[in-house]
């Protein structure tokens, strides 16, 4: 049975490929070339202008967004080969979304295209024998939380609950378990993807591992992954997390700076987040202080110490939260304001394996005198992620393609202006967008100098996409990754996310 939902009038688009020549396409030509293929009840084909359409498209970052003249949402896996195929025949590209929290301006180079819009694939099944947990590709992060807490489980997840589960596991996936348990790729037992020329792979250490290696830590360039099944550990100390946040007022920058930098490195069930962000009361800068601990508030005080000691603060939130709520509740509850969708975020991303408190106290300096020049952009903010990083080291380098498992701390978010839509498309040489561009580069060069890396280093995930190949995937692993590019997505189909070559060096 073919039900086909069409939906909305189609403006006539201009869809642009950028592997072949431009191709003029329409509804009528798109629709007409779907309707001769066998979709499932329920997969839904929508055209830029439908609500349908806005629906399979809405995203969060709209900062240099990617564009589409069609939507296809499969409600099953054997569409999305479909969805691929379709594409591929009228050559027009195509870009599969999963939680849609993608923030790289490589994103754009996708204009006019085909989504293929994962969200209905959304099963989650935990196997308690197994110990295991497969999701599909709709699943977001919070989403899991309270299914795998239920159980008696727990996953390593990055902090927000809205991003895309595979999304984030195909580029690494860091977080407050990162120490404990490691990356989310570590979780990753096997994946099915399915591949440009439409073949469906189970990828495993057992299973095409070759191709498995590449998907843990580059896996946006050689297919679409369907589902994923991980492994899932025993709640830690019953679930029960510690999560203090403080107000540093700005004159101790550099005492607070001197103290993170003591803990390092860091142990294992602590983290913190720091974030230098816009105080518009007291019409200054300050610190916030995220430290979340894996146990009871006692011992969780106990490794706070060394910052909590730097007190009194203007404010100083201690509370003790289930596994489940962590997320949602953890550095400010700010989890909510951050998954509001439709915002400009524009990030730069950095990793730094050494944490120098110079750099720091001069970079805090760089954002203070933005937001003072800068009114319309005060919504920005500097948020250092220091993680620890045992259980990530404990993966041997060569086991996948992610290549910075020695990073400390994960910088990102350097500049999100939050601004209104329609100012930005309205004025897109706006002063500010080019002041925060140029801060952003500026701190994030300072920082890549004393990185301890010699040079720019940046998870792909926060990555701009102005960095090099070897910034972002590390001159290490890039030889192997060319290969599979090369063997498994030979015409570059997958070429949105920070595009792997075919051939490197
Ligand atoms: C608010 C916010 C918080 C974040 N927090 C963290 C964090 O704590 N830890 C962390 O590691 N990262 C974090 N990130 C970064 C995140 O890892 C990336 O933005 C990631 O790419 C988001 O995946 P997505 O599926 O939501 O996005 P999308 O925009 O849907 O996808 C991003 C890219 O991945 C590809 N992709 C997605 N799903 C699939 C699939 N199933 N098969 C093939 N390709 C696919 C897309 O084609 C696209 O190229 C955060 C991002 C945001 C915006
Ligand atoms: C739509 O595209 C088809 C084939 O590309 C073409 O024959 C047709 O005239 C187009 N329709 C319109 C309204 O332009
Ligand atoms: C601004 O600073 C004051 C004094 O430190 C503090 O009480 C207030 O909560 C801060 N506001 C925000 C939004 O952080
Ligand atoms: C402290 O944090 C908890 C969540 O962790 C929150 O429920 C509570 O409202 C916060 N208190 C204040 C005063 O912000
Ligand atoms: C950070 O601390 C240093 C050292 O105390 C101080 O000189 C500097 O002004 C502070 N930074 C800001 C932005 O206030
Ligand atoms: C830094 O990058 C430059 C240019 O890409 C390269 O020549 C140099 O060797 C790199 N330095 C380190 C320490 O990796
Ligand atoms: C699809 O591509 C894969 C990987 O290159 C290859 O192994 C497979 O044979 C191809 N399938 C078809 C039908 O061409």
């Amino acid at each position: 049975m073919r039900v086909i939902h069409f939906s909305g009038l189609a403006i006539l688009a201009l869809v642009r490929s950028s592997v072949a020549a431009a191709v003029q396409s329409n509804e009528s030509s798109f629709s007409a070339d779907a309707a001769r293929y066998r979709w499932a009840p329920g997969t839904v084909i929508s055209y830029k202008g439908s609500p349908d359409f806005r629906q399979a498209t809405e995203r969060w970052d709209i900062y240099k967004p990617p564009t589409y003249s069609v939507a296809i949402t499969p409600a099953v896996e054997a569409d999305v080969a479909t969805a691929v195929k379709l594409a591929r025949q009228q050559k027009v590209p195509l870009l599969a979304t999963g939680g849609r929290h993608g923030i790289s301006t490589t994103l754009a180079k996708m204009q006019g295209g085909v989504a293929i819009d994962l969200s209905k694939l959304n099963s989650i099944s935990i196997d308690k024998k197994a110990v295991t947990i497969t999701v599909g590709p709709g699943v977001r992060f919070g989403d899991v939380y309270e299914p795998l807490y239920k159980a008696g489980f727990q996953i390593q997840t990055g902090t927000a609950t809205c991003p895309g589960m595979i999304g984030v596991t195909l580029g690494g996936g860091i977080g407050r378990l990162d120490g404990l348990q490691g990356l989310v790729l570590d979780a990753l037992v096997s994946a099915r993807i399915v591949l440009a020329n439409g073949t469906l792979l189970e990828v495993s250490k057992t299973s095409n591992p070759d191709l498995f290696w590449g998907v843990q830590g580059a896996g946006q360039n050689f297919g679409v992954v369907t589902s994923a099944t991980y492994k899932v550990q025993p709640l830690y100390k019953g679930g029960i997390w510690t999560s203090v946040d403080l107000i540093v007022p700005i004159e101790k920058n550099l005492s607070y700076f001197k103290a993170v930098s003591g803990m390092l490195p860091m142990p294992a069930d602590l983290t913190v987040q720091t974030t230098a962000v816009y105080n518009t009361t007291l019409k200054r800068t300050q610190l916030l202080s995220s430290l979340v601990y894996a146990g009871p508030k006692e011992a969780g005080l106990k490794a706070m110490a060394p910052i909590l000691n730097l007190g009194p603060f203007p404010f100083q939130n201690v509370s003790t939260l289930a596994l489940d709520k962590l997320n949602e509740n953890a550095m400010f509850q700010a989890n909510a304001a951050i998954c509001v969708k439709q915002q400009i975020f524009d990030v730069y991303g950095f990793n730094l394996k050494t944490f120098d408190v110079p750099t720091m106290v001069s970079v805090v300096r760089k954002m203070s005198d933005f937001f003072d020049t800068q009114p319309a952009a005060r919504k920005s903010a500097l948020l250092l992620e220091t993680w620890p990083n045992q259980a990530v080291m404990a993966v041997p380098d060569d086991a996948t393609a992610y290549p910075w498992r020695d990073a400390t701390t994960y910088g990102r978010g350097l500049i999100e202006e939050i601004r209104q839509i329609e100012l930005r498309w309205d004025t897109p040489g706006d002063p500010v967008e080019a002041a925060a561009n140029s801060l952003g580069r500026d701190v994030r060069a300072a920082l890549a100098a004393t990185s301890g890396y010699g040079n720019l280093t940046v998870y792909v995930n926060y990555a701009w996409g102005d960095e090099s190949l070897e910034s972002i995937y590390g001159a290490k692993k890039l030889p192997r990754l060319a290969r599979l590019k090369a063997q498994y997505d030979p015409s570059n189909v997958f070429q949105f996310y920070h595009a792997l070559p075919t051939s490197y060096p």
